[in-house]
């Protein structure tokens, strides 16, 4: 692995094309992003330009020893960053004095991940006398969008990702209204383990697939959708918090009985398992649309964003997924909203994002610091102002949004390819 890095990292360095400017005064804002398992660097410019970027993923590795290690994670962070930061430098043409500031993130994350990326941010902007602006990940995530398309706030965000999951109101660069989150596992996480239990990275074709990824592809090969039940989680608590552990456990009680029932063990797999993978990713997306449709009909209540323009933003690995986002366009074309989803590469963790919320941050002149001893890493921390006894207190009832066509798109796209 350490033989061949810088070569990969080589590999997967983007330079920017850049546009020509006028007379306007441009500044540059390099990013750090070290908070799991991807080591990621990239200097944007104030019109959302990519300059150059660099990103070292971990995941094979990952995949390899079945979960992230979080000493293993901070050694590759270790071994990777240096060249990350140079090659994003590299790509752009320009040395770190050229830059305006130095944002890296600092929280929440993996502690001795987060550890490698401040370091390093704190020693550019110490060598370089650069300022230094701590990022929250999921506000770098949040505000992604605005980097490529036209999205003013506020705008309704739904977060979804391999750590967290979260609906809020995003009102300024650092002002959010948090409606709901996740009271267990994050989706992510959910499809995560679930892909480890189901054995999916015993087929050749799943073997590099992150797990979301390997049940979103094992999903599209399903049948007959529908075969394995799943219930409705939280559907008595009024309010827009997530919980998927309840549908973890429901998948593994399935997949038990299927191997009693057909005798399998060791590295076999169920017959039925791309049946299981549409069922279960179904249910994880109509309890992700449920919350949202909740929260969409308390905005409306609470007046929290202009009616006639009303943006629903989706990030995080997880809005990869395309039955997912293909599902909130539903509700967003019910509920009026129009859909924002940043392209994948920008929705899974890399530089460009905290680069760029670096830059909102260095345009609103917020959050940016000279004093390096009092920024510190806080692996926990909360997002926003917490509004969720506001929803709670509210108790709207919803009538949801039938997503069953959704199934059948997908019953006539197997059926015409096999014809
Ligand atoms: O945002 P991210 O890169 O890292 C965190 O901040 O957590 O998200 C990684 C998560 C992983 O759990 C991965 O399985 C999931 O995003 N993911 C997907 C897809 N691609 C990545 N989940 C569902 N469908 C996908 N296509
Ligand atoms: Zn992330």
């Amino acid at each position: 692995y350490s033989k061949n890095s810088t070569h990969d990292i080589k590999e997967i360095v983007k330079k920017g094309h850049c546009k020509y400017y006028s007379n306007q005064a441009r500044s540059l804002i390099l990013g750090i992003e070290t908070s799991c398992d991807d080591t990621g660097c990239a200097i944007v410019d104030n019109n959302g330009t990519i300059l150059g970027e660099a990103l070292k993923s971990q995941q094979q590795i990952h995949l390899n020893y079945g979960g992230i290690i979080p000493p293993i994670a901070r050694d590759l962070h270790k071994e990777s960053i240096e060249n990350v930061v140079n090659e994003a430098l590299k790509a752009a043409d320009i040395s770190v004095s050229d830059v305006d500031a130095i944002a890296t993130t600092v929280k929440p994350g993996l502690p001795l991940s987060l550890l490698v990326g401040m370091n390093y941010g704190k020693y550019l902007s110490h060598i370089s006398r650069k300022p230094f602006i701590p990022i929250h990940h999921m506000e770098a995530h949040a505000l992604t969008i605005r980097m490529v398309q036209k999205v003013e706030f506020p705008f309704l965000v739904l977060l979804i990702s391999g750590g967290h999951c979260l609906l809020a109101v995003a009102q300024t660069v650092d002002k959010f209204l948090l409606l709901g989150q996740s009271l267990d596992d994050a989706p992510g996480e959910a499809f995560d383990k679930a892909a480890r239990r189901l054995k999916l990275r015993n087929l050749p074709e799943f073997r590099t697939l992150s797990g979301g990824q390997a049940i979103e592809l094992a999903a599209s090969k399903s049948t007959n959708p529908g075969a394995f039940y799943f219930p409705s989680i939280l559907s008595h608590y009024r309010d827009c918090n997530f919980s998927v552990a309840g549908l973890k456990n429901t998948l593994r009680k399935h997949i038990i009985r299927q191997e009693l029932l057909h005798g399998i063990e060791g590295d076999g797999l169920i017959p039925g398992v791309f049946n299981l993978c549409a069922d279960y990713q179904m249910a994880i997306t109509r309890h992700i649309c449920q919350r949202l449709q909740r929260a969409m009909k308390f905005v409306e209540i609470r007046n929290l964003l202009p009616e006639e323009n009303r943006t629903l933003v989706v990030s995080g690995g997880v809005a990869c997924n395309g039955f997912i986002k293909r599902a909130l366009g539903l509700i967003c074309e019910e509920m009026e909203y129009s859909l924002a989803v940043p392209p994948p590469h920008l929705c899974t963790d890399n530089g460009v994002m905290i680069a760029w919320n670096g830059m909102e941050r260095w345009k609103a002149q917020c959050g940016i610091t000279l004093d390096l001893d009092s920024v510190d890493i806080e692996p926990k921390c909360s997002f926003g102002v917490n509004w969720i006894d506001e929803v709670t207190n509210a108790s709207i009832k919803c009538s949801w949004i039938k997503l069953t066509s959704l199934q059948e798109t997908r019953k006539q796209e197997t059926a015409s390819s096999t014809v």
